[in-house]
């Protein structure tokens, strides 16, 4: 049956949000929940996978057989995939990792003053895109959330981060992307064939995922 589709396979998966701090009371987060990948990860295990989940700060509870890793930083959530990258056989980034962070942290508050202040930001390692530059044998996962271009930016992502699927959602959607219960995705291969998937819940889009997945670990023999 399906109970055991995962097997003696180890799975890392991100669930988001990251938080970038400014001073020790503020700092840059997004609207991700975390659902999405809690959701693959609770899934994957059910699939029989050993599952370490690498999660931003939410309040969903740790998934049932689930080892959750929390981090608050996308550098923290870096150093955390990174450690754990080359036992994996399969790796789903669907955490929303901050693009950029304040360059300077403030170790005390931040006083309010005269006029408007600007915060010089700089960028963050992409982790998607170095996971391909050193995959071997791992299967890789992203995500794309969109609001224009689905299709064309998907395909950039999937030859640009070296991935082997890219899973897209267009966030202007009714139902689809953060923070909600359900989900709209279409599934983008390497081979430029793709799944467009209904408006589901996260949980459906999830095992939706896992099987495209499975079939491609069975062709290519991950
Ligand atoms: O958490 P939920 O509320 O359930 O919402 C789900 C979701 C909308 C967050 C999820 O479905 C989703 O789309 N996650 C990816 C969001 C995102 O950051 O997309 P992106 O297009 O900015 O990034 C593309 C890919 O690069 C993602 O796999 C991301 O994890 C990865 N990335 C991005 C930046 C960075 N510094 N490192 C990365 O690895």
């Amino acid at each position: 049956g399906t109970e055991k589709l995962f097997k003696d396979k180890t799975f890392l998966i991100t669930a988001g949000p990251t938080k970038e701090k400014i001073d020790p009371v503020r700092y840059f987060t997004n609207r991700s929940s975390g659902k999405m990948g809690y959701a693959i990860a609770e899934q994957a295990a059910m699939l029989g996978a050993d599952v370490i989940l690498v999660s931003g700060t939410n309040t969903l509870p740790e998934p049932r057989g689930v080892k959750v890793i929390h981090v608050e930083s996308a550098a923290d959530m870096y150093d955390e995939v990174m450690m754990n990258a080359d036992k994996s056989d399969v790796i789903i980034k669907s955490a929303a990792v901050a693009d950029y962070r304040p360059k300077q942290v403030f170790e005390s508050k931040v006083k309010k003053q005269q006029g408007n202040v600007t915060i010089e930001m700089e960028r963050t390692k992409d982790i998607l895109f170095e996971l391909g530059q050193k995959k071997k044998h791992q299967f890789l996962v992203g995500f794309a959330a969109e609001t224009d271009n689905i299709e064309e930016y998907a395909q950039n992502k999937l030859i640009k981060k070296n991935a082997d699927m890219i899973v897209a959602n267009n966030v202007m959607e009714e139902g689809a992307g953060f923070a909600g219960d359900t989900n709209i995705v279409t599934i983008f291969h390497k081979d430029f064939s793709s799944v467009s998937l209904p408006l589901l819940s996260k949980k459906e889009t999830a095992r939706r995922i896992l099987y495209e997945i499975s079939e491609k670990l069975e062709d290519e023999h991950y």
